[in-house]
């Protein structure tokens, strides 16, 4: 008598067929051999169990009434996803050649003789198990490795959010010390972006880029930041420098996020008619997020208060925007954000 490996014993036996003699026989075999889990199917007919028994191997007559061998084997093969990868053997009695490349062709993995030599059959099992075992290791080992890349990646996510949240913080430290106004550009940016109809992945990408606008602020003296009255034309002009400034910063990554928190340091004061700074530029020549983020930027600056300003009430504040479309701003931009304050999505809660 041959006893299996005790790695073996737990993993699960089927066997599908209709004479009881029959299936004694093999529990018997396989119950000497060391086998724990065993379970022996009479009825073919009635086989939507046997997915949840998740057999490791399934050992399958041919000749039965109601439901014949070929046919369950259709079904493993076809209808029951979960037992695709199973390996099926099929009992041959009195099999004929044409009837085991049939049973081959639906995916049958080999043959057991009926009535068989014990030794065999353990033996033909066991190395069915052994590989079934390897594949089933590989499977759980690819699904952790999924699970590991999946947590990482999210991690990753949330690390990199930490970060670009504290460096636009610093940004706007000196003159706004709590950063809400920079989340606030995020978030509005972001809106316009899903209204102008742009992929997932960039609209996400505009919130997290937005913030870091005017990080060139870092740059500007408290003298000319924090001043109360009005600013001269050198001052301004300093001033102005935060948009290359900040673009220098964020220069020369290889990260789309901060390509394009680059492109929108440097770009998020000009103006669709060309009047603006930075690069000069015009209309479609200013990158998009650019001319998105220009428009949340204004719109926030003016519903809240500065230190040379009162905040805005919010109707002014809207039809200030859409009377600058065409010419701060770019129209299409002006029309996505009218459709986020129309939603009310416009109030932010930070
Ligand atoms: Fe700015």
């Amino acid at each position: 008598v041959i006893r299996i490996e005790e790695d073996l014993r737990g993993m699960h036996v089927v066997v599908i067929d209709d004479e009881a003699v029959n299936r004694r026989l093999m529990e018997r075999i396989l119950q000497e051999a060391g086998f724990g889990k065993i379970t022996l199917i009479a009825d073919s007919t009635r086989l939507e169990q046997l997915e949840e028994i998740d057999p490791d191997v399934i050992c399958l007559d041919l000749h039965m009434p109601g439901k014949d061998g070929f046919t369950v084997l259709e079904e493993i093969r076809g209808s029951l996803p979960s037992l695709r990868q199973v390996p099926v053997l099929v009992f041959t009695a009195d099999v004929s050649i044409p009837s085991r490349q049939k049973a081959l062709e639906l995916g049958a993995n080999d043959f057991l003789n009926k009535p068989g030599e014990a030794i065999e059959i353990v033996l033909r099992v066991r190395n069915f198990l052994r590989t079934r075992k390897l594949y089933k290791e590989l499977e759980s080992y690819s699904l952790d490795l999924e699970n590991k890349v999946q947590r990482r990646t999210l991690e990753l996510y949330e690390a990199t959010e930490d970060c670009l949240w504290r460096l636009a913080r610093a940004s706007e430290y000196r003159d706004d010390d709590t950063g809400e106004h920079t989340i606030r550009v995020g978030v509005v940016s972001s809106r316009i972006a899903r209204h102008l109809g742009l992929g997932a992945e960039e609209v996400d990408m505009i919130r997290r880029a937005a913030p870091l606008h005017d990080i060139g602020k870092i740059g500007i003296p408290d003298s000319i930041l924090l001043k109360p009255g009005k600013l001269t034309p050198e001052e301004y002009a300093v001033m102005r420098s935060h948009v290359k400034i900040g673009a220098s910063l964020l220069a020369g990554s290889s990260s789309k996020l901060m390509l394009m928190a680059e492109k929108i340091a440097l770009t998020h004061h000009e103006r669709w008619d060309g009047t603006g700074y930075g690069l000069g530029l015009s209309g479609d020549e200013i990158p998009l997020p650019g001319r998105i983020v220009a428009v949340a930027d204004v719109y926030d600056a003016l519903i809240h208060d500065r230190p040379y300003k009162q905040a805005w009430p919010q109707e002014k504040a809207v039809a200030e925007i859409r009377s600058q479309a065409g010419k701060h701003f770019d129209p299409q931009v002006v029309e996505a954000f009218l459709k986020v304050v129309d939603s009310s999505e416009s109030e932010i809660a930070v």
